[in-house]
């Protein structure tokens, strides 16, 4: 039987973890699947974290990543650096995750090559093209190019159907963070900031991340001050956050936030830290994608700060509220979620409508039927 030869690209911190699963799935089938292993290293230092803790090694690494790299670096970058090797390997099918360059990058390469594209957590939309940038135009493009949807929900299902889509080649199962989620669940981690959590068990920790392009500048540091006076009101609670190496996000952090004892700025966290500190914290605000799914996953509350959201299941579980990143509404939010103890347990209480951590396994057996291969 002829193997068929998968290429799984990736670039980012947040595609690393939720492809990290399928990739071991996939060495459990490699008697029917040959994978090739293809990071464009969009990131660098973040994308490496992932795979040490899923002990994963690429077979090609673009290395791409420049400080304060633009959008048009990266595509084009990524599109040219990618040719050769598809024109190289000839996989059968190009798997990208979501919505970031290096996916869209990825898939109009292999579009170009006459390649087919399985596009795994696909159907996400806010049909706002600047909320979220430039996310929202990548991943519509690359759907517009898939061959295969993967989707989290039957939200995102429908969506997809709406556009048009093939229905029969519409596949939902979860997303894979929850297969993560599983898997970081097993590793007996130590780190110093776990230790720091322990050590003050009367305190509340609140853990805080902010990257998003559309939040670089005045909506990061109106949040960051809101952060500052949430200090002065409770001295019962604690920022942890671990800052993203952007460079225009490590700036503010700092100038805003870097002279408090009760916020921690800190590196970014290997992820099974990462899913430890946000079970010690009370309540998490971010403007992240993967957290939002995450968090009904693991019974946090989450304040989003972005105006819009592709993660509607979240809302309707529950456990997220779009706060945007005005400054009083942050701080009034929170402060309302430290004095309302009858909101935060709702807000704890929602249900996971991200699947059962099957995802990946799905994903590999809806490729081995695609492809016609007796398992
Ligand atoms: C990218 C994705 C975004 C995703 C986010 C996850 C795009 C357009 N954006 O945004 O969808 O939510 O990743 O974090 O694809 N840097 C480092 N080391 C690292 C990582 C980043 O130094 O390991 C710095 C570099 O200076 C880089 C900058 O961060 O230029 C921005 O990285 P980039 O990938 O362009 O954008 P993100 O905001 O990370
Ligand atoms: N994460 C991590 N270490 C950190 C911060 C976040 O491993 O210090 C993980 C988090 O658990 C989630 C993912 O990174 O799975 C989210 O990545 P990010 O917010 O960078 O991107 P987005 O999800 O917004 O695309």
């Amino acid at each position: 039987m002829k193997k068929r030869k998968i290429a799984i690209v990736f670039g980012t911190r947040p595609e690393a973890i939720k492809m990290a699963p399928v990739i071991l799935e996939f060495k459990k089938r490699q008697e029917i699947f040959e994978t090739l292993v293809l990071v464009t290293a969009q990131h660098r230092e973040m994308l490496d974290q992932v795979l040490s803790v899923f002990n994963i090694e690429p077979d090609y690494d673009l290395n791409i990543m420049k400080e304060n790299q633009s959008l048009s670096d990266i595509t084009a970058n990524v599109l040219k650096g990618i040719e050769d090797i598809y024109k190289k390997e000839r996989p059968d099918m190009v798997l990208v995750h979501g919505d970031t360059t290096t996916s869209f990058s990825a898939a109009l390469a292999a579009y170009y090559q006459r390649i087919p594209i399985g596009h795994v957590e696909a159907g996400l939309r806010t049909y706002d093209h600047d909320n979220p940038f430039p996310e929202e135009g990548n991943r519509q493009l690359i759907d517009n190019l898939a061959e295969l949807y993967f989707v989290p929900t039957e939200t995102s299902k429908l969506n997809l159907i709406n556009e048009n889509k093939n229905e029969s080649n519409i596949i939902v199962t979860g997303n894979t963070v929850i297969d993560a989620i599983h898997y970081t669940k097993q590793s007996q981690v130590k780190h110093s900031v776990l230790d720091l959590m322990d050590s003050k068990p009367k305190q509340k920790w609140l853990l805080l991340t902010m990257h998003r392009r559309e939040n670089y500048g005045k909506p990061m540091s109106d949040v960051f001050e809101a952060v500052v006076k949430l200090t002065k009101r409770f001295s019962d609670i604690e920022f942890i956050m671990p800052v993203h190496l952007n460079p225009l996000v490590q700036i503010v952090a700092k100038e805003v936030l870097g002279d408090n004892s009760r916020i921690h700025l800190i590196n970014p966290l290997e992820v099974d830290v990462f899913h430890q500190v946000i079970n010690k914290s009370h309540l998490v605000l971010t403007d992240s994608g993967g957290m939002q799914e995450e968090a009904p996953a693991l019974n946090k509350p989450v304040l989003v700060l972005r105006n819009k959201t592709e993660r509607p299941e979240g809302l309707e579980a529950g456990t997220l509220k779009l706060i945007g990143t005005d400054s009083r509404t942050v701080y009034s939010s929170v402060s309302q979620l430290l004095t309302d103890a009858k909101e935060y347990n709702r807000m704890t209480e929602a249900i996971n409508p991200y699947g059962d951590g099957t995802a990946s396994e799905q994903i590999i057996n809806k490729l081995t039927k695609y492809f016609e291969i007796e398992d």
